[in-house]
């Protein structure tokens, strides 16, 4: 979870919270942001939700080995793009330990802080199922485009240029 931070304020806390009856309030919780949610987008975004299966059921909130709470200080400078920072460390990471996880980010508010006893100021950023795939898993990733698609070049004269995948200092 370490990451560069604003003004060193590292502003993150991570609530593991281990399996047993409070996962149940958490899921219920979870569904219930969920739902409303869903409710509230824009119709291309539920078709998204229909295509990719994802509904308001989150029994990995339940079931999960571990679940990871990521919390962000709202009072620290670049709070968020810290907090973004760390988790996108912290996925990472678990990636190359051969876990899995799910970069899940429900709309839960202080009930959900009063719960995992975490002062109301922080604000839940996201919510990480972790463990290991189930043995005959076929994960099957989603295309990615192009750095040739994702980058613009700016020559040094400020014209646009052609995407060269050597930068200058490798050369
Ligand atoms: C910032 C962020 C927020 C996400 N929020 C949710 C979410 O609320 N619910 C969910 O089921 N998946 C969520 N996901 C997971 C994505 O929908 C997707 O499954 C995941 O990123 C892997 O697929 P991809 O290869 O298309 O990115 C989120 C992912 C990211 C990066």
């Amino acid at each position: 979870m370490r990451a560069p931070s604003g003004a060193n304020a590292q502003p993150w806390e991570y609530v593991l919270i281990e399996r047993g009856p409070v996962r149940n309030a958490v899921r219920e919780l979870c569904e219930r942001a969920d739902r409303e949610f869903h409710e509230r987008s824009p119709v291309w975004l539920r078709q998204f939700f229909a295509d990719h299966e994802i509904t308001p059921i989150k029994e990995f909130a339940a079931t999960a080995p571990l679940l990871v709470a990521v919390f962000g200080r709202r009072d620290k400078p670049f709070w968020l793009q810290s907090v973004w920072l760390s988790i996108a460390n912290f996925i990472t990471a678990l990636e190359f330990e051969g876990l899995h996880s799910l970069t899940y980010t429900p709309s839960v508010g202080k009930e959900f802080n009063k719960l995992l006893g975490v002062d109301e100021t922080w604000s839940c950023q996201a919510v990480l199922p972790v463990g290991h795939g189930l043995p005959d898993e076929q994960l099957k990733p989603r295309p990615r485009l192009s750095p040739a698609a994702k980058v613009h070049v700016v020559d040094g004269e400020g014209r646009l240029a052609p995407f060269n995948a050597q930068l200058p200092f490798e050369a």
